[in-house]
């Protein structure tokens, strides 16, 4: 598997990992796709704890790295910090939760899941005010700089090598590196050919921020299936859309397919290198479609296009 550097701390990432976000946890699913992801290849998990898998996701990362006789430094895995645990008090105890459920020693990517903060008891947004701030309370309690400044704190602690974010616009980082001590190894957010974050790469790149892409298929509600361009490509190098997809993904990014079937799982993986025509004619797909598939509803502004 392709590793990519990290540049602003020098470490690698695989070039492909595996999505887990909706891949349940009812009978072994989530466990039996970890575990043939690795025997196929795959070098990186993706996990959160909102996935309510790690436990699962954890049994099959072990049981799959004695199967395939590797040790834990062969594999890369990441998981998240909850919107509920998004404060600098939780932060230890969050992060000692998700790594007593998955039970591998250490995290490779511990990442804030959202520039976002929910109330711990009751599971709901604190409240925006029109300007963008929050309640001077809940600010206090759940502002991301200090969420992040927490995270910082368990780089000492030697049980994660890399410490990140994920849904952040330009303007959020823009907000985060004013205060931060570590800039974030890496920036997760929703990446394909509708939703090609061209200008937050670029950000990114500028930082030495890494991008991962999630949903890089476009999720379950996927229109890109259907995309004529992504098929004429797939049908020039008999591979199917996902294929490509995932072959353009690798030229921006590093890339987190999720699956739970076994052929797709294999399929997902066996990229293509594709032609200078073919990258520039699928980053031009999003000059006539544009498609954000991921979109909580909190009614508060994530997203770069919110800003503007
Ligand atoms: P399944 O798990 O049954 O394979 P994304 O990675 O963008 O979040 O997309 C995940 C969705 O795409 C899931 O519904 C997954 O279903 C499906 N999927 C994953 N790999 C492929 C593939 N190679 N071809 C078609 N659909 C796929």
């Amino acid at each position: 598997m392709l590793l990519v550097r990290i540049r602003n701390n020098g470490n690698k990432i695989p070039a492909v990992g595996l999505g887990t976000w909706q891949s349940g946890e009812e009978n072994d699913t989530v466990y039996r796709a970890v575990k043939t992801a690795i025997a196929d290849g795959y070098r990186h998990i993706d996990t959160a704890m909102m996935y309510g898998n790690e436990a699962e996701v954890g049994r099959g990362i072990r049981d799959g790295l004695k199967e395939s006789n590797l040790k834990r430094e062969d594999i890369f895995v990441t998981t998240k910090l909850a919107t509920i645990h998004a404060r600098p008090s939780l932060v230890p105890r969050a992060f000692q939760d998700s790594l007593d459920k998955l039970d591998i020693g250490y995290i490779d990517l511990y990442m804030m899941h959202w520039p976002v903060a929910m109330n711990p008891a009751t599971g709901q947004l604190v409240p925006l005010r029109p300007d963008g701030t929050r309640d001077i309370d809940e600010e206090l309690k759940g502002k991301f700089e200090d969420t992040w400044a927490a995270m910082e704190k368990l780089l000492d602690t030697g049980k994660v090598k890399n410490i990140g974010v994920a849904n952040f616009s330009v303007p959020n980082l823009e907000r985060l590196l004013k205060t931060a001590k570590v800039v974030p190894a890496v920036n997760q957010v929703e990446l394909h050919p509708y939703l090609p974050q061209t200008k937050l790469l670029e950000y990114c790149a500028s930082k030495g921020i890494h991008n991962s892409a999630y949903s890089p298929l476009g999720s379950t509600q996927s229109t890109l299936f259907q995309d004529k361009t992504l098929a004429e490509i797939a049908k020039a190098h008999g591979k199917s859309i996902a294929q490509i997809l995932i072959s353009w993904g690798v030229t921006r990014t590093s890339v987190l397919p999720k699956s739970v079937n076994p052929e797709r799982i294999a399929a997902n993986i066996d990229t293509v290198n594709l032609t200078e025509d073919e990258i520039q004619r699928i980053n031009d797909i999003s000059k006539s479609t544009t498609q954000r598939f991921v979109r909580p509803n909190w009614g508060i502004p994530v997203f770069d296009e919110d800003f503007e």
